[in-house]
C-alpha cells in the first residue's frame, strides 16, 4: 500500500481536511485498497481531539465526513512508515525536516506543489480567522489532493 501522510501544526484544521479530501478522491477512483491515508500535527496541543467544528462543517458541505478523525502528533514515527509526508505550509515543512532521522524513506513535499497555478504555495492556517478561511482551505486541499492522486497514479501505475 502507498502511505500518504498530511501534516499541519495542530492536526485539527488543515491536515484532517486534506486527509478527508484525498480519501474521497481515492475512493471515487476505486483505489481505497491501494492507499494508507493519515494526518498528523507537528505540535501536540490538540492530540485526541476531533477536527475543529469549522473544518468538519467545510468538509461536510462537500459531502465528506471527517468527524471521526482525532488529533495525532507522530511525525517522527510517521516518517519511517509512510511513503509521502506532505506539509501544508513552509513552517510545517521545516519542522518535518527537523524531526526527520537520517535514512528515513519518506518523500517530504508541500501539498500546493501539486497545484502550481493556485496563486499561493502554502495552505493558509485558518485557525484564528473566520469561516471563509475554512472554505478556502477546502478548495485548496480538494483541488491539490486530486492532482496528488493523479500524480501518484502515474508514478505507481495504478
Ligand atoms: P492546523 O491549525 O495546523 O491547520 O490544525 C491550527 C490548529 C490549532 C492551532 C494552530 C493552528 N493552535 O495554535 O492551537
Amino acid at each position: 500500500m502507498i502511505g500518504v501522510m498530511f501534516v499541519c501544526l495542530g492536526n485539527i484544521c488543515r491536515s484532517p481536511m486534506a486527509e478527508g479530501a484525498f480519501r474521497q478522491h481515492v475512493e471515487a477512483a476505486g483505489l481505497g485498497h491501494a492507499f494508507r491515508i493519515m494526518s498528523s500535527g507537528t505540535a501536540g496541543y490538540h492530540v485526541g481531539e476531533a477536527p475543529d467544528p469549522r473544518s468538519q462543517a467545510a468538509a461536510a458541505a462537500h459531502g465528506v465526513d471527517i468527524s471521526m478523525l482525532r488529533g495525532r502528533q507522530r511525525v517522527r514515527a510517521d516518517l519511517e512508515s509512510y511513503d509521502y509526508v506532505i506539509a501544508m505550509d513552509r513552517s510545517n515543512w521545516s519542522d518535518i525536516q527537523k524531526l526527520a532521522r537520517r535514512g528515513h524513506s519518506a518523500k517530504i513535499s508541500m501539498l500546493l506543489e501539486e497545484l502550481p497555478d493556485a496563486g499561493t504555495t502554502e495552505v493558509p492556517d485558518p485557525y484564528y480567522g473566520g469561516d471563509s478561511g475554512f472554505e478556502r482551505v477546502w478548495s485548496l486541499v480538494d483541488r491539490s489532493s486530486a492532482a496528488l492522486l493523479a500524480r501518484l497514479r502515474r508514478r505507481h501505475q495504478i
